[in-house]
């Protein structure tokens, strides 16, 4: 029987685009189950980030993603480990904007930084939506 190989990653997720789209989609690829850790507002709010979409819905939209088999609360820096243990994850992926900052994970399961899509970011849609409705309020 094929062993199941369990992929954990964790992101905000706001203004759900194709940058995030494209990386669900390879992580899943490197295994056969994919487990996202959404960021709760509040934990947000800690981290001096404020979202446009609050994090019921970021969770549900990610969570009905094709690829995406389970989603849970991201709400502090400190639950990567005990996550991992608690979720079997065999290997932990984020995109490469984190290149290194988890490698103290590889204790625990292998650790992947996959390239980022080109040319897009919730905080680059936010300034694009802030040029916009300065050109087109005036
Ligand atoms: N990501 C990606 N390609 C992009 C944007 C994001 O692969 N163009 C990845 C990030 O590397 C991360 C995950 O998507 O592993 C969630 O990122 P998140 O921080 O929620 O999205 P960003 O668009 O980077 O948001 P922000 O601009 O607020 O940092």
């Amino acid at each position: 029987m094929k062993k199941e190989i369990t992929v954990l990653t964790y992101g905000t997720f706001d203004m759900f685009h194709i940058g995030h789209l494209k990386l669900l989609q390879r992580l899943k690829e490197l295994g056969t189950k994919l487990v996202v850790a959404v960021s709760t507002d509040e934990f947000n709010k800690i981290k001096g980030k404020k979202t446009l979409i609050p994090f019921a819905q970021r969770a549900l939209i990610v969570e009905n993603i094709k690829c995406v088999d389970m989603v849970i609360a991201e709400d502090n820096w400190e639950q990567k480990i005990d996550d991992i243990k608690k979720y079997n994850i065999d290997i932990f992926s984020m995109g490469d904007d984190w290149e290194g900052k988890f490698d103290f994970l590889k204790e625990y399961c292998d650790v992947v930084y996959l390239p980022r899509t080109d040319n897009i970011s919730t905080t680059q849609l936010k300034q694009e939506l802030n040029s916009f409705l300065d050109i087109y309020e005036k």
